[in-house]
This record gives C-alpha cells, structure tokens and sequence, in this order.
C-alpha cells in the first residue's frame, strides 16, 4: 500500500522555500494517497528554541499547513512529540545506523559549524529519528526538497540494513518525491545560497505571513544580475539569482522555466519582477490570511494535533510492535 509521509520543523516563520519545494506537492498528493504530515517538534530541538517560541511556532505552522490547503480530516496532521513511536523506533535506528554514515551527513557539518565538538548529539543522530519518523508508518512516498535527498538515501540504508540483518522484508524503500521547477529556492540576498529559516537577513525570503508589501519589497530588491532575461533555461546556467526567480515564477504559475524564459525573453529584471509580485502576493497572500484567522483559533489548531496523533499511533503501534518483536525485545 502506498503512504505519504514528510515533515517541517517549527523553528521559524514558513517560506517561499518550504512551500514551493514541499508543501505544493503535499496539497498535490493529498487526493492520490493516504498521507501523514508531521510538525516535527523533537528535530527542533536538536537546536536551542526558546520554549514559548517552539509552542508558538508548532501552532504556526499547523495553521500554515492547513492555509496552504491540506485537509486535516483526509490526511493525518499532528506534531511528532505526540506520538512516542518516533523515539522509540529512532533509539533502534542509533543501534542500526552506522557512525560512518552519519559522518558523512553535509547538514550536519552545516549546522553544526566550525564547532562541532559543541553540537548537541541530537543533531548528530538527526537523520535516525527522521528514517523513524517515516519508517514508523512503512511510508512509501516522502515529498521533499533537493535539500533533504541525502537524509532519504540515509533511510533506505537503515531500511535496508534493518532487513539484511534480521532477515526479514519488514521497512520499505522509501521514495523520495522530488518534484517541480523550485525543487531548491534560493536566497533572494545570494543566489548560491539556500532559501531558509535560520538566515539572518529577513531580505532573504519571503514567508507564508508576509504582507503584500512585504514581498514586493523583497521581490524589488533581489539580487539580480545585468543581463536581460534569456529566451530559454539554457541561458540561465551561471545566472544563479536569474534561475532562482525565474524558478520561483515557473513554480507558482504551475509551468517550465523554459516557458517562463519564452515569455520574458529580452525583459529587463525591473518589468519581470513587477509580474513575479503580482503573482507571489496572488498566492501567498490569501494563505497568510488564512493563517492569521487559523491562528485566532488554537484550540481548534490543538484539536488538528491530537486528532493526528491519535490516527498516527493507530498506524506507528503495530508497526513498533513488530519491530521490537523481530528484534527480539518481546517474545
Ligand atoms: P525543513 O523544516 O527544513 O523544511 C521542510 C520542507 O521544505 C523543504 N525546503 C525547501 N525546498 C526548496 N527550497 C528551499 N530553500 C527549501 N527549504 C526547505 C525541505 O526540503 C522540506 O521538504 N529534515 C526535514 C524535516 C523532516 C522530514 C522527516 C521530512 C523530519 N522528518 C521525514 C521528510 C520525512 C527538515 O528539516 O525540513
């Protein structure tokens, strides 16, 4: 049987990035699969969050999820700390993963920085928790972007070893979704550069909660290049801020970057982002209000989170169960 899974972290506000590379496709499959879409609040914590912060946040990106138009009553919505399969099915990957593999981890050296000796050690098993939060369902599918392939191949060989070494067919190969032109949205400030939470300039992206001038701000001032804009895709290679707002525009219109570059061919960047903004504030805009207003209700946002995790342990039980038994934790 096929079953979506994909998580966001609640660490701050949601962006352009996390919607066009994950979100989009979770509104996609929604109608074509059974799906589960998790707040994961235990990755979070792998860096410092402000207690108050967290608890906000998990509540914001619940509303965002729901604004960008998944249904919480098809698909099983809730945060991660909820249901304890996660954990517990994560202390058995430590024990499966090997340190090598988790050494070669880019995002690991990423966050953790120049000092590393200093990371908390759940950063380090990060990817583990992650191959449990989607092995802990046999999910098949897991919509993603570029950014989280690494962590996916990391899965599929915990999967794997789990079954060679105890002889079973019982985890799935995850696949990962990787889909659209905006697969990895790039920083508005530097084109070579991820879009993303964690960047200290604000400059650098726009979020799901931005007003409509707020992202004409941004989109104005993006970095770009001087060239005029290129009559194909081809024309972009070497034009980092050019194929990222190119990319961004293909996105949001459902299109190629090929047709967006047929389109714009000879344009200045001053006329192409007048239309970039009018197209990010037409689909942006209504989900921020929508999470505004989602926003005045947490209860009913809580009420989403439960519910989800009630279905989620319905699934994940079973599943742990079995798996404690092939290891041999229960007879
Ligand atoms: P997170 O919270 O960083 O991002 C959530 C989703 O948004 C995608 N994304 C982007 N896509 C395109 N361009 C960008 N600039 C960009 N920034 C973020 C991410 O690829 C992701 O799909 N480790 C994950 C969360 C996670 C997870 C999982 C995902 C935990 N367990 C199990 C799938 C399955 C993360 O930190 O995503």
């Amino acid at each position: 049987m096929d079953r979506v899974f994909s998580g966001i972290q609640p660490t701050g506000d949601m962006h352009l990035g996390n919607y066009l590379g994950a979100l989009r496709n979770w509104v996609r499959m929604q109608t074509q699969y059974e799906c589960l879409y998790c707040v994961v609040d235990l990755h979070a914590i792998t860096l410092w969050q402000e207690p108050a912060d967290l608890s906000k946040h998990i509540l914001e990106v619940t509303a965002g999820l729901v604004a960008s138009g998944l249904d919480p009553k098809t698909n099983i919505i809730f945060n991660q700390s909820r249901v304890s399969a996660h954990a517990e099915l994560a202390w058995v990957f430590n024990c499966v993963a090997r340190l090598g593999w988790l050494n070669r981890m880019t995002q690991f050296k990423d966050k953790a920085g120049k000092n590393r000796e200093n990371a908390s050690v759940g950063l380090y098993a990060y990817p583990n928790l992650m191959a449990a939060d989607i092995l802990a369902y046999k999910a098949t599918h897991v919509p993603v972007g570029e950014d989280q392939k690494q962590h996916l191949e990391l899965a599929r060989d915990i999967a794997q070893k789990f079954n060679n070494d105890y002889g079973v067919e019982h985890f799935p190969q995850p696949e990962p979704v990787i889909q659209g032109p905006a697969t990895r949205v790039m920083s508005l400030r530097d084109g070579t550069k991820k879009m993303s939470k964690s960047d200290p300039s604000e400059a650098s992206r726009i979020t799901m909660t931005d007003s409509a001038d707020d992202i004409a701000q941004k989109i104005r001032r993006a970095k770009t290049d001087m060239e005029p804009l290129p009559d194909s895709a081809k024309g972009l290679e070497a034009r980092p801020e050019a194929a990222n707002l190119i990319g961004i525009y293909a996105a949001l219109s459902d299109t190629s970057a090929d047709a967006v570059c047929q389109k714009f061919a000879g344009a200045q960047f001053s006329a192409f982002k007048e239309a970039l903004t009018e197209l990010a504030v037409a689909s942006l805009a209504p989900i921020g209000t929508k999470m505004a207003d989602l926003m005045k209700n947490q209860d009913y946002l809580d009420e989403i989170l439960i519910d989800g995790a009630n279905r989620a342990r319905a699934i994940a039980e079973p599943i742990l169960a079995e798996t404690y038994k092939i290891v041999g934790l229960r007879r």
